[in-house]
């Protein structure tokens, strides 16, 4: 949801003091999977050791969780956790009597949002491709309403019965059929040998449910994000970097990829997994984030310059380790400055014909809202986004003000992933108006 834009009656890009308050609905929707209901379905597989934490993960995200069990998931992991997990019983068999109406296939189908299947064995795929409808769980994904009521898979096997013909006769089928698979991961499995097959991590499968729910505001756009610190050697073990743990740039590059753009994400050292389906250019130093930025820039429609890029090198690096030797002098060293990414991008032909859309982020200490008007002006860009620098860094959440030509916008305190999605419906918003 675009947020209102402030009127201050000023004349475009003079920073403003004047403040506007963001929507009732931001405050009102901060998790994504918030009044949805899924129906997970676990079917026989060693990674149902998995889907015990892909359910905390979907009631953490808001979800309302129903678990269906087949019988042969439950040799592998008892109804009592899914249901402790979940909040409610378990559903077992079609002959469940709880159902008012003795059709917990029909009841359990139509209420839900989305039905997820994690695990997917290679049978229950098999079940899927021929509609069979003798167990509760093929039975209610027979029963569900097509075109309302979803159905994500999360196969799960050996890599050997994953690349079988008649599994990936089967899935074809049943993709064919309107299901969506999420695929599977590469990998150790839990019978010795490597290869395709495991099934996704948890926080995967819940990044494809919230994406697949998500509207596809960024359809057809190719954003570039810089995230995280900048390393600047001093000499081959020692160097100068920052506190940025690239948590946000890291949010929002994922937040846009559910979005549906295509998305390349250029980060500086950081300690955090690739979000999935974007594409990751690592560097260490404001040199090598330039040279990749410049070459990607000229493809991308949208460029968030969300990366603590150091502001200066050593004017040298030593080519070994400076030693610490007794009686010498402390080393002194010397600075130069480091290009300035954005304001150079900013600068650009494709930037300033507007096929390019620029969005930088300040991290101030203090007085924000002066010192962040000034930057954007200064960086020559359409939208920048503030936050306190020292009350974020490494944190899962933020506060956001933002700042264009109009005014700024304060954001309510929310997770980075919250801040990230609205970000994403923010700049789709002010694209869409272009
Ligand atoms: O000037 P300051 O570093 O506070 O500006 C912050 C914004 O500029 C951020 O968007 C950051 O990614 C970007 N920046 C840059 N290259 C620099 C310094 C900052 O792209 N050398």
């Amino acid at each position: 949801m675009p947020y209102p834009k402030p009127h201050t009656g000023q004349a475009p890009d003079t920073p403003s003091p004047t403040s506007s308050t963001p929507p009732a609905q931001f405050a009102a929707q901060p998790l994504e999977l918030a009044g949805k209901h899924i129906v997970l379905g676990l079917t026989g597989g060693i990674a149902c050791y998995k889907s015990a934490e892909l359910c905390r993960l979907l009631t953490k995200a808001g979800a309302r969780v129903q678990v269906v069990m087949t019988e042969a998931a439950c040799q592998f992991i008892t109804p009592v956790t899914m249901q402790a997990l979940s909040g409610r019983p378990v559903f077992l068999s079609q002959w469940d009597s709880r159902a008012s109406d003795n059709m917990a296939h029909i009841q359990l189908s139509r209420e839900a949002d989305a039905l997820v299947l994690a695990p997917c064995s290679a049978d229950f795929i098999a079940r899927l491709a021929q509609g069979r409808a003798d167990e509760l769980l093929s039975l209610l994904c027979l029963a569900r309403p097509l075109e309302r009521v979803p159905l994500l898979i999360a196969p799960a096997m050996n890599r050997e019965m994953w690349q079988h013909p008649s599994t990936v006769r089967n899935l074809r089928q049943v993709v064919q059929d309107g299901a969506f698979s999420l695929g599977v991961g590469c990998g150790e499995q839990a019978c010795g040998e490597t290869g395709d097959g495991r099934m996704l991590e948890p926080p995967e499968i819940l990044h494809e449910i919230i994406a697949h729910f998500t509207p596809k505001t960024l359809a057809g756009k190719r954003l570039l994000i810089t995230a995280g610190p900048t390393f600047e050697a001093i000499d081959p073990v020692r160097g100068i970097t920052n506190r940025s743990s690239g948590k946000m740039g890291f949010a929002i590059a994922q937040a846009a990829q559910a979005a549906g753009a295509a998305v390349t994400l250029i980060s500086g050292p950081v300690a955090l997994p690739t979000p999935r389906g974007v594409a990751r250019i690592d560097v260490q130093s404001a040199q090598q984030m330039l040279q990749a930025t410049l070459a990607e820039a000229e493809r991308s429609d949208v460029f968030i310059a969300t990366a603590a890029v150091a502001d200066w090198r050593p004017a040298e690096v030593a080519h070994s380790k400076i030693k610490k030797t007794a009686g010498q002098a402390t080393p002194t060293l010397e600075f130069v400055e480091n290009p300035d990414i954005l304001a150079t991008i900013a600068a650009s032909e494709r930037a300033r014909s507007g096929l390019l859309y620029c969005v930088g982020f300040a991290a101030e200490s203090d007085n924000l809202i002066e010192h962040a008007s000034a930057k954007r002006l200064r960086k020559g860009i359409p939208l920048l986004v503030g936050n306190i620098g020292p009350a974020t860094f490494g944190q899962d959440d933020n506060q956001l003000t933002l700042f264009d030509a109009h005014g700024h916008t304060e954001l309510p305190r929310a997770s980075k992933t919250t801040l990230a999605r609205h970000l994403m419906a923010e700049i789709a918003a002010r694209l869409s108006k272009d």
